[in-house]
């Protein structure tokens, strides 16, 4: 609805240039909004004020030109001016329903599909080396989110897995694991099963043995220039680490497979070129033996240059190198028009110099879109990074656990008489969910606060109360199966069935803002009020107990609709509905 009052009010703009009254190369952002108040209609526009300059008037004098210039419109009920020069849309209320009734029947809820676009989204991407922790939850969950949300849309979504598994720490890993093998072939299975001890004790022989460290530093220039012995043993690590990280994709119900993983690694034999050419075109400096480039964007408080570092003075590459040449294979090879990347925000300057530098260089398509949707930090109770009691890091597994320890007395202390198995069930999606919606729900660059009580609770914008909405409105219709709703229609009388009504026909919008923004909590933030919507309605408005048949069946088309639309947001943010719990 938004996008077609765009549409009629781009058409008036070009009666208005045909006039005269504004120039014919004049291109105008056309915004519309929701408006809160519904005394002043359904839609605003500003337009009228972004034109006093060049049409030379008074707003309300150009607010009337165009109002003059509307298309006939039948979704349009009437247009009014408010204010200093403010355009209202009031929408018919036919119109409306009609938009609900086609909503009900479509499997995309009648959104309007954009242009296909090919996008490469970066997310989870871990350091292999060591075992999934906390810090990569946000990137793995939002993207996942993201990443269904443009694929309803009808994107091709190209997903990379873009896992750190390269890199000088492999020679100490390497160098332990050959060591753990020659003493004990179990106790390395047994060890490697706990990648966090593994990496420990690694790092322990490394700092206490110099004959242990030569022997890292040898298996990673083996490693680098091919040698199929470390490769072999590197593959094997890999794997089972890779492993690990799959079995919490598994548990958290997040799409990513292994054929997703292009990490690190896989660029490997393009770093050279990438150097010599950033070389070729000029962009390289020495500093202190390593290959850097500086860019005059780029300068710390005191105004002193901050390179990017390509090579360093021993050979070995960064990063930043293997981003490079990442970015020139997603552009010239996957052919993407965007590529989004789910980092930490502490990433950003990163990204910044590396996004630069690429276009400078001529790696990438000008076209394309290069994204970085940051993230905040997730913190403990008391406001810094979240750890455990000894300081350490959160592994995921536990906090899983965790959640579905807490989950399943929860669900237990609401349902006394439940069976074991359903319980646990139940406790399963509710856990799992809560962990997932608490970090969506949360606008994706603040930092917040992980909090078990306040991700279970019933109240608020949570998973448990959305779930629990959703068995609400789905035991309607348990109760209610043998009506046909074929004749149905729906009628909006009552104020509480319009805000409902005016809620649902928003889905596409918000879908819309959560996929160009990368926002999946503005899809939570809209999933709640629409509960709540529900609520009111379902107060105020007897379904089952309605006065006539036609009421009741329009009111269980509205269920019914509000339903569909609650569980097709729950799926795109990765989120199982449930029919009792
Ligand atoms: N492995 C990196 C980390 O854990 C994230 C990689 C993100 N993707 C990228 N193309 N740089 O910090």
């Amino acid at each position: 609805m938004k996008s077609h009052i765009q549409s009629l009010l781009i058409q008036a703009l070009d009666v208005l240039k045909q006039q005269g009254i504004i120039p014919t190369d004049f291109e105008a952002r056309i915004q519309v909004d929701r408006t809160k108040d519904k005394t002043h209609g359904d839609f605003a526009t500003n337009l009228a004020m972004m034109l006093t300059k060049i049409a030379r008037k008074n707003p309300r004098e150009i607010a009337q030109l165009i109002i003059d210039s509307l298309p006939q419109d039948s979704q349009v009920e009437k247009v009014e001016i408010a204010g200093p020069g403010f355009i209202n849309f009031f929408i018919d209320e036919d119109a409306l329903a009609n938009q609900l009734m086609a909503a009900l029947k479509d499997d995309h809820l009648g959104i309007s599909l954009p242009e296909q676009q090919t996008i490469v989204v970066d997310y989870s991407s871990p350091n292999l080396a060591k075992e999934m922790h906390v810090g990569h939850l946000r990137s793995t969950i939002i993207g996942d989110s993201v990443v269904r949300a443009l694929e309803f849309q009808g994107h091709k979504v190209i997903r990379q897995n873009h896992v750190g598994d390269w890199g000088t720490q492999f020679g100490m890993l390497l160098a332990y694991m050959e060591e753990l093998r020659a003493k004990n072939g179990e106790q390395a299975q047994m060890e490697l099963s706990d990648l966090e001890t593994f990496y420990r004790a690694a790092k322990v022989r490394f700092d206490e043995s110099e004959e242990f460290a030569v022997r890292a530093r040898k298996l990673v220039v083996s490693l680098q220039s091919g040698d199929e012995y470390c490769n072999k043993l590197w593959r094997e690590f890999n794997d089972i680490s890779l492993k690990h990280c799959h079995d919490v994709y598994t548990r958290l119900g997040v799409s990513l497979t292994r054929e997703d993983v292009r990490g690190e690694s896989a660029y490997n034999a393009e770093l050279a070129e990438v150097v010599k050419e950033l070389d070729t075109q000029g962009l390289l400096s020495e500093s202190n033996g390593a290959k850097v480039v500086f860019q005059d964007e780029f300068k710390n408080k005191e105004g002193e240059p901050l390179p990017v570092i390509i090579q360093k003075a021993d050979g070995g590459y960064l990063y930043a190198t293997s981003d490079m040449a990442a970015m020139r294979y997603r552009s010239n090879v996957l052919n993407a028009d965007r590529v989004l990347y789910f980092v930490d925000l502490r990433q950003a300057l990163h990204f910044q110099q590396v996004f630069k530098l690429a276009r400078k260089a001529n790696f990438v398509r000008p076209e394309l879109s290069l994204e970085h949707m940051g993230f905040g930090t997730m913190n403990g109770a008391d406001g810094r990074p979240f750890k455990t009691r000894s300081g350490g890091v959160v592994k995921l597994v536990d906090l899983l656990n965790e959640a579905d320890t807490r989950a399943l007395e929860l669900v237990r202390s609401k349902n006394p008489d439940m069976d074991q198995a359903e319980l646990e069930k139940i406790a399963k999606v509710v856990g799992i969910s809560s962990v997932k919606y608490a970090d969506l729900s949360k606008n994706r660059t603040s930092d917040y606060i992980f909090s078990f009580e306040q991700m279970l609770s019933f109240e608020g914008n949570t998973a448990p109360y959305l779930l629990y909405a959703y068995t609400r409105v789905a035991g309607i219709f348990k109760r209610a199966a043998d009506i046909d709703l074929s004749d149905a229609k729906i009628v909006l009388a009552h104020d509480k069935e319009k805000n409902l009504g005016n809620k649902l026909a928003q889905f596409g919008e918000v879908l819309s803002r959560m996929v160009a923004k990368g926002q999946p909590h503005a899809m939570c933030a809209y999933l709640f009020e629409l509960a709540g919507a529900f609520s009111s309605f379902y107060e105020a408005c007897p379904v089952l107990a309605a006065e006539t048949e036609e009421q009741k069946k329009s009111r269980m088309l509205i269920a019914q609709l509000t339903a569909k639309t609650l569980k097709q947001g729950l799926e795109l943010l990765g989120i199982e509905t449930l029919d009792r719990m």
